[in-house]
């Protein structure tokens, strides 16, 4: 992966004197896939990394409504990061890409919308095995 591939969509945001205001809907056109799950992840200890995995098939977009937190993504060629803080903005997670979330700032709320409900036959927890099955791609 190259800086080139993080996919960051600007997401729809009124903003006026009283603040801004960010929507999303199911057929704004805004994410690029049928939203079946939503969570967030909260009160991320300090130095605690998180993901460590890949989906075979899951789309995820992953917005940070507060704080900031640091992306690492990897396709099995390269790795990229990306420092998540601006909740008009959504990361793209395409699948097969592994995936490290770390630095969570101080109450930082990850939003996460996903393509499919929870599933655990799709996540990859090896790494060599996820670089075996990326090779694969293509
Ligand atoms: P996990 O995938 O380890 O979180 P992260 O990617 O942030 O490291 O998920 C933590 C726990 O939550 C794990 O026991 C699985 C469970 N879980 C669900 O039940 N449903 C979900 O939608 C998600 C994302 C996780």
């Amino acid at each position: 992966m190259s800086p080139a591939d993080i996919v960051l969509l600007p997401l729809r945001t009124f903003h006026d004197v009283r603040g801004d205001l960010t929507t999303l809907e199911p057929d704004d056109g805004v994410v690029p896939f049928a939203i079946r799950r939503v969570y967030y992840i909260h009160h991320v200890p300090t130095g605690v990394t998180r993901g460590g995995h890949a989906h075979r098939a899951l789309r995820q977009l992953m917005i940070c409504l507060s704080g900031r937190l640091d992306v690492h993504l990897d396709d099995g060629r390269g790795r990229v990061s990306v420092t998540l803080s601006d909740p008009r903005v959504g990361l793209l997670l395409a699948p097969m890409t592994w995936r490290e979330m770390n630095d969570f700032a101080p109450d930082t709320v990850c939003l996460v919308l996903a393509s499919e409900p929870y599933d655990e036959a799709d996540y990859i927890h090896d790494y060599p095995e996820f670089v075996r099955e990326a090779s694969r791609i293509e």
